[in-house]
């Protein structure tokens, strides 16, 4: 026990030490690692992944030792939840979401050093390690306790396999371990109308036992940790502080399932580890992965048990007690552990005014956008707009705005009007600075101070006021453009003129260094476009502010860096996102997660699909769309009415051994009822095919 203490102390006392900021840190960044059992959507993104993305860019260019740590969250009942309304095993949900989160992020410019997952055999190892450990020196509590059961799926049902109302802001869809609308974090005994989500059933209490962490022994210690951080955000310090005085409550950090990491411990057969007491030692296995991927396989240590690191842990609001009092209890609990520095967690990003929500399917996917448009303006809308302090909303409008009044309104204009005058009038190659005036030794002074500026906001993760001092560079910039009116000198005194289109230039290079962070794609861009050496993510901030550009160096031929977003753009994207919209379900059970293309296999099994012969066929009077089919489905004959009039006659129908869906509603249309649909392809241009079969399969059999 001695020893431990003194460790203890010997890492309290550099926690409360202050950092040199000139030297070369230590910073262990990490973003909450998502489950893998959906994709990504544009929410997730504003709350723990562009920020810290923003936070460890620009760490890099000061030239800290910057580790940036993910991956994916693959244990617990999100995760069995889904595979169960797929009908897949666990395995097949996050292998696929787990490659297909990696990929986005890499296409989003999320520039994760590791992006692991905590199935791999390093994190199973390092969750054992922390449990045994903790359970050896008998800080773990056993207690026998009536948990709620499923007797139709004999199966016990821990955290959201059951739902009910929320005891607190009483939301009827709250879920067993926590309320997602109102933030608390719930037991479920305490559920009002608790049911099963997997038979709707109202489940009995059954008993068993668990290993339990007694958070309430830590709760002095998290007092004084907590104490010692004033410097955290409101929100935080405010949800902690909160709890702190509610008492902190012993937690169950076992459960009964079978997919997870097996208790190791004897006697706990059936037993995993609660996936949120081993999600967080992600960040640590994660850390020992990429150790090893460099080849230093002990360098996690210089990170996770060197008191001169600085650890930050991105997240979103929902994340906090778990960050901010349950891990950092665990480390504690372990010992020679650093402890979390900051835990920057933003609150909720909105859509056109309503919770973003993947069960309805109302929610930008990050995916489609970026089949659609280039990562940096959502970059840039996304810091603009960041939840930081409150929920913030993002609308479609907004982001055209955005894009089009401030990336190539002002951001944009300034490169461009700069380069475009440059290849016009000094055939693209900067010209001396002779003699400066006054207003050119301001310009100077401007930009020598705005690496600061910027630094001064992201040191305290403050993203919007980052991206604004950013923007006033390019909004100044422009402004002596219209004050110094170069296209006039250009014809009084050209050398003069020169100066001022060499300040001009300077002033890119510092913009594309400052624009690495926020939008790294485009600042690439900008480098090249300057025609620097290197690229501008291998710049150093410090310097970013000095004139370095020499007189006579040659420029590329400009390009446009931003593109201007049209109205019908936008307009496409909100009936896109209407269309996809899914009504709520009313039976309550079941959740639908994922996007638009996505459904479980349940659901396709819904959908009827039968070959059926096309017996006869011909126009619907006054419809000249309409054509009215007769088909032979097995024994039955049905009336179909189909709009393929305007590209099919009867000819080209009668006889065809076709696809149609049997099991929809029947409708009347034009008087007349139809029942069932026929299946046909339709492409951009309006040309359709029919989905025929290849042989002479008897009428009426299933198509699957
Ligand atoms: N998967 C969790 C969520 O999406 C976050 C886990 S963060 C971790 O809410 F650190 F615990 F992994
Ligand atoms: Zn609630």
């Amino acid at each position: 026990m001695q020893p431990r203490r003194r460790k203890l102390g010997r890492f309290k006392l550099s926690q409360g030490k202050i950092y040199n900021l000139e030297k070369n840190k230590k910073i262990l960044v990490t973003s909450a690692l998502p489950y893998a059992n959906g994709p990504l959507h544009i929410g997730h993104i504003a709350g723990a992944y562009l920020p810290a993305d923003i936070y460890v860019r620009y760490n890099r260019l000061k030239g800290n030792d910057v580790v940036y740590i993910c991956g994916s969250d693959e244990h617990g009942v999100a995760i069995t939840i889904r595979a169960e309304q797929d009908g897949v095993k666990p395995t097949d949900i996050i292998d696929r979401f787990h490659e297909l989160n990696k990929k986005s992020f890499v296409r989003f410019g999320i520039s994760f050093d590791n992006y692991s997952r905590t199935s791999r055999p390093v994190h199973h190892e390092t969750a054992k390690e922390f449990f045994k450990d903790i359970y050896d020196k008998n800080i773990l509590k056993k207690k026998k306790e009536k948990q709620f059961y499923d007797e139709n799926a004999s199966m016990f049902l821990p955290d959201r396999y059951v739902e009910g109302t929320c005891p607190v802001c009483k939301n009827q869809g709250a879920r067993g371990d926590q309320c997602e609308k109102c933030g608390s974090d719930l037991d479920q005994t305490e559920l009002i109308n608790p049911i099963s989500k997997l038979t709707g059933e109202t489940p009995v209490l059954k008993e068993t036992s668990h290993w339990y962490f007694p958070l309430g022994d830590f709760q002095g210690k998290l007092k004084d940790y907590l104490d010692r951080h004033p410097e955290w955000k409101e929100n935080v310090r405010n949800y902690c502080y909160g709890w702190l005085k509610q008492g902190l409550r012993d937690r169950a950090v076992t459960r009964d399932l079978s997919w997870g990491i097996p208790v190791p411990l004897d006697g706990a057969d059936g037993k995993v580890i609660y996936v949120w007491f081993e999600a967080v030692l992600g960040y640590i296995s994660a850390t020992k992965e990429w150790a090893k991927q460099v080849g230093q396989p002990d360098r996690w240590k210089d990170y996770w048990q060197n008191p001169e690191c600085k650890l930050v842990n991105f997240i979103g609001k929902d994340n906090i007690v778990f960050h901010a009092v349950m891990f950092p209890a665990i480390l504690m609990a372990k010992g020679d552990y650093i402890l979390p520095e900051n835990v920057p967690a933003n609150e909720f990003l909105n859509l056109e005014g309503q919770k973003i929500s993947t069960s309805r399917n109302f929610a930008i996917w990050l995916d489609d956008y970026l089949d659609r448009f280039p990562p940096d303006p959502l970059r840039y809308m996304l810091a603009a707009n960041a939840p930081e302090n409150k929920d913030s909303d993002f609308s479609w409008k907004d982001f055209q705005t955005r894009n089009n009044s401030e990336l190539v309104g002002i951001l944009g204009n300034f490169v461009n009007r700069s380069m475009t005058f440059l290849a016009k009038n000094f055939d693209n190659t900067v010209p001396p600075a002779t003699d400066l005036d006054e207003m050119d030794r301001e310009l100077l002074k401007r930009i020598a101070t705005a690496p600061q500026s910027v630094s001064d906001a992201l040191e305290k993760f403050e993203v919007r006021r980052a991206l604004k001092a950013f923007m006033d560079v390019a909004r100044d910039a422009n402004k002596y453009f219209n004050d110094k009116e170069p296209w006039h000198m250009v014809k009084t005194d050209k050398v003069k003129c020169g100066v001022t289109m060499n300040m001009c230039i300077q002033i890119s290079r510092t913009l594309a260094i400052l624009m690495v962070p926020f939008m790294p794609y485009s600042a690439e861009k900008l480098w090249k476009l300057l025609n620097l050496n290197g690229d501008a993510a291998g710049q150093n901030w410090a310097t970013a502010g000095e004139p370095k550009v020499a007189a006579g160096h040659k420029l590329n031929p400009p390009e446009i860096l931003f593109t201007k977003i049209e109205d019908g753009v936008i307009e496409a994207e909100m009936a896109r996102l209407n269309d996809s919209q899914k009504k709520p379900e009313s039976d309550g059970k079941k959740e639908k997660t994922g996007k638009s293309n996505l459904i479980s296999f349940d659901e396709f099994k819904n959908v009827d699909l039968r070959i059926a012969k096309v017996l006869s066929a011909e126009k619907v009077e006054k419809a000249d769309k309409l054509l009215r089919l007769e088909v032979e489905v097995g024994e039955e004959k049905r009336q179909i009415i189909a709009g393929l009039a305007q590209k099919f006659s009867a000819e080209d129908l009668v006889g065809k051994r076709v696809v149609i869906v049997a099991n929809l509603k029947p409708a009347k249309i034009r008087g007349l009822e139809s029942q069932g649909m026929l299946l046909a392809a339709e492409d951009a241009n309006g040309e359709m095919s029919l989905v025929t079969v290849e042989n002479e399969i008897a009428t009426g059999a299933k198509v699957k």
